[in-house]
């Protein structure tokens, strides 16, 4: 009778993995089908998605590109159309628009600017495709354009980085009118620049700041070199430069020594301190640990496990959240300086 039940067992689990679909070597995507199936896939069973990324513009961008697209893998059941932005909203949309003519389960988009969607995810949404958002934020009419986002609180980077200096000026008794601070921007109405660009302009009013100069270098090197170039032309009284990125950060490094200066946290003897945001690449990780860089507020650029989840969950009909905030961190070498708190929540000061 044991035997006949445990037989029995076993048929019906066979019965269960052949309905699922489990367990089958030429079914990609396994992993997100139901037995009364009303997921996405296409002939050969695979999901298709196009991503639309900004570009290539910073090494964070870098690796959330390989991230991305080693997670919307063919071994993980996908397959990926990815277009380069090349840093052009036009061409994002010219992008999406050709995900909406190959007929794409998702569309997953990196919109460089938040402005000046409300057109194409209306044409997304009228084919019927989940549009997801990662990294930056689109503003829309409509937040049903688009199912879900996921990526970094902008704000929150810029509020730590901004209390971090105010706690160095504390430790090292220096009044806020002695901090001459110049801002090299990210792209402009990029979510990374209002959030970065907003909290710093709110610090510079509640700790007296003088901000000399804003400008957009663009989240690259070499803008942000050119940038730094012309602000000590400009301006002889420069001792903090707050870049919106890290690769922004090495042109301003190369622009600070071609001149004869030196970067460091030494403000009250002529170095010039360097912040910045992301933390993502060994030569960011090395600029920390060596203090050539003072403080980093960290962007976690590797989305593309999110994603996946976050499609598998669609697949399998649960609703994703509507917003995901992903932790970060707070980096620096310097030693007065052991943590900070921003609304209440205290972070620790990390070494990279
Ligand atoms: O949107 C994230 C920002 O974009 C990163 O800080 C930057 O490096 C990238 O280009």
């Amino acid at each position: 009778m044991k035997i006949k039940v445990k037989t029995l067992l076993s048929q019906i689990l066979i019965i269960v993995l052949l309905l699922t679909g489990c367990g089958r070597p030429d079914s990609p995507a396994a992993a997100g089908t139901r037995s009364n199936d009303t997921s996405k896939k296409d002939d050969k069973g695979y999901i298709t998605v196009g991503f639309s990324q900004v570009g290539a513009e910073s090494d964070w961008r870098n690796i959330n590109t390989e991230s991305m697209k080693d997670s919307l893998c063919a071994e993980n059941g996908y397959d990926l159309i990815y277009d380069d932005g090349q840093q052009k909203q036009q061409n994002q949309i010219t992008a999406i628009r050709t995900f909406i003519q190959k007929e794409v389960d998702y569309i997953v988009l990196a919109p460089v600017i938040e402005d000046g969607w409300n057109t194409v995810l209306t044409e997304a949404s009228d084919a019927g495709i989940p549009v997801i958002l990662v990294d930056r934020m689109v503003n829309v009419s409509d937040p049903d354009l688009f199912t879900c986002w996921v990526g970094s609180d902008f704000e929150l980077e810029g509020r730590k980085v901004c209390e971090w200096l105010n706690a160095f000026c504390k430790a090292n008794r220096i009044s806020g009118g002695e901090i001459n601070i110049v801002n090299i921007m990210g792209t402009e109405g990029a979510s990374a620049e209002i959030g970065r660009s907003r909290t710093l302009r709110e610090a510079v009013r509640q700790y007296g700041w003088n901000l000399l100069d804003e400008r957009s270098g663009e989240f690259t090197q070499a803008k942000g070199r050119e940038v730094m170039s012309q602000f000590l032309k400009q301006y002889n009284n420069i001792n903090v430069v707050y870049c919106e990125n890290d690769n922004e950060a090495f042109g301003a490094i190369d622009a600070i020594e071609a001149s004869g200066r030196t970067v460091g946290t030494d403000i009250k003897h002529g170095e010039i301190m360097v912040l910045a945001f992301d933390g993502s690449s060994d030569q960011a990780v090395e600029a920390v640990r060596s203090g050539r860089i003072s403080c980093i507020g960290e962007c976690n650029p590797l989305h593309g496990p999110r994603v996946e989840k976050i499609i598998r969950n669609l697949q399998n009909g649960i609703t994703p959240d509507k917003y995901e905030y992903v932790d970060e961190d707070i980096f620096s070498a310097e030693p007065c300086v052991k943590s900070i708190t921003v609304k209440g929540e205290t972070y620790t000061v990390k070494l990279p």
